[in-house]
C-alpha cells in the first residue's frame, strides 16, 4: 500500500500535469488557424447537401462535381480558386450567384440551411473531413481554405489588395512598406474589414511595382498621393525575378503619411 506521503506526491504531481496539458492544449487552439481541414460540417449536412446538390446544381456542375463549363467544385483548378481565400467568401459567392439565372436581386437565392448543406458536400466531395458539429454561418470568415499541407503564397493573376506607402515618381510607382498580398473576391475598395485592416496594419516587408496606375479612373494623379498610405487592389502578377507586380483596379487613400499606426 502506498504511503500517504506518496499519495500526496503522486495527485501533486498529476494535478501539475493536467495543468501543463491544459494550458498547452489551449494554446495549441489557440494559435492554430481554422481550416477545411478542422471538421467544420457535419456528416448529416453532406448526405442532405447530396440530394440538394442533385436538384439545385448538378445540372451544370456534373453529378460528380466534375463541372461542364471549366466549373469543376473539385479538384485542383477549384482549389486554386479559392485557396488562400475563407468559406465567408465562397459562401457569399454562392448565396448570392448559384444559380446564376436568378442573380442579382440582393438576397439568397435558395434557403440559407440548403446552402450549408450543399458547401458541406462539396466539401466532402473534397475529402474535408465531417466534425462533431453542422457548418452554420457564424465565422465562416475565420474558415480558411486551404491545401491540406497548409497555407500557401497566393496564386499569380489572383484578385488581391495590399497596402502600404506610395512611393516612385513618374511612370515609375511602387507600394513599399506593405503586407504579403491578401485573396479578395471584390475590385471595389469598399469592403469595411478590409480597410479596416489596411489602417491598423503594421510596416510590411513586401513591395510591388504598380501597373496600369494611370488608368484606375476617377481624376487619380499617382504624383499626388506620393508619400500616403493606400490601399490597391489589383491581379498579382508574381516575376521571374520573383518581385510582385500589381495590375491596379482600384486604389484608396488609408492615410496620409506611411508611418505605422500606434
Ligand atoms: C444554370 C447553370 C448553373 C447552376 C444551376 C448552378 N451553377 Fe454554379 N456556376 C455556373 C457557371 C456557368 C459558373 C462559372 C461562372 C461563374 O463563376 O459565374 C459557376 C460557378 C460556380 C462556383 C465557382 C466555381 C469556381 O471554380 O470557382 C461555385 C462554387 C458554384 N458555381 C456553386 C454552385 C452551387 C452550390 C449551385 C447550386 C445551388 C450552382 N452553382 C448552380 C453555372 C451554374
Amino acid at each position: 500500500m502506498m504511503s500517504r506521503m506518496k499519495k500526496w506526491y503522486v495527485l501533486i504531481a498529476t494535478s501539475f500535469l493536467s495543468i501543463l496539458l491544459t494550458g498547452a492544449l489551449a494554446s495549441a487552439q489557440t494559435s492554430q488557424v481554422k481550416t477545411v481541414w478542422s471538421g467544420v460540417y457535419s456528416a448529416e449536412q453532406a448526405a442532405r447537401g447530396k440530394l440538394e446538390y442533385a436538384a439545385r446544381c448538378s445540372r451544370c456542375h456534373g453529378a460528380s462535381l466534375e463541372g461542364t463549363q471549366n466549373n469543376g467544385l473539385v479538384g485542383k483548378d477549384f482549389m486554386e480558386r479559392w485557396r488562400e481565400d475563407n468559406v465567408g467568401s465562397l459562401f457569399e459567392f454562392v448565396t448570392n450567384g448559384m444559380p446564376p439565372a436568378q442573380r442579382g436581386g440582393g438576397r439568397p437565392l435558395i434557403p440559407v440551411p440548403e446552402y450549408l448543406d450543399i458547401l458541406s458536400f462539396v466539401f466532402s466531395q473534397n475529402d474535408f473531413p465531417a466534425g462533431p458539429k453542422p457548418l452554420t454561418t457564424d465565422g465562416l470568415d475565420d474558415i480558411m481554405i486551404q491545401y491540406k499541407d497548409g497555407p500557401h503564397p497566393v496564386p499569380n493573376g489572383a484578385l488581391v489588395w495590399i497596402a502600404g506607402c506610395m512611393t516612385g515618381s513618374g511612370n515609375s510607382w511602387t507600394i513599399t512598406g506593405a503586407n504579403d498580398p491578401l485573396r479578395t473576391r471584390s475590385s471595389d475598395t469598399k469592403n469595411y474589414d478590409e480597410f479596416h485592416a489596411a489602417e491598423t496594419q503594421a510596416t510590411g516587408a513586401q513591395s510591388y511595382r504598380l501597373a496600369n496606375i494611370g488608368f484606375v479612373g476617377n481624376g487619380f494623379k499617382p504624383e499626388e498621393h506620393s508619400g500616403e498610405k493606400l490601399l490597391v487592389k489589383g491581379t498579382l502578377v508574381r516575376q521571374m525575378d520573383s518581385s510582385m507586380r500589381i495590375n491596379v483596379v482600384a486604389v484608396r487613400k488609408v492615410a496620409d503619411t506611411c508611418k505605422t499606426p500606434r
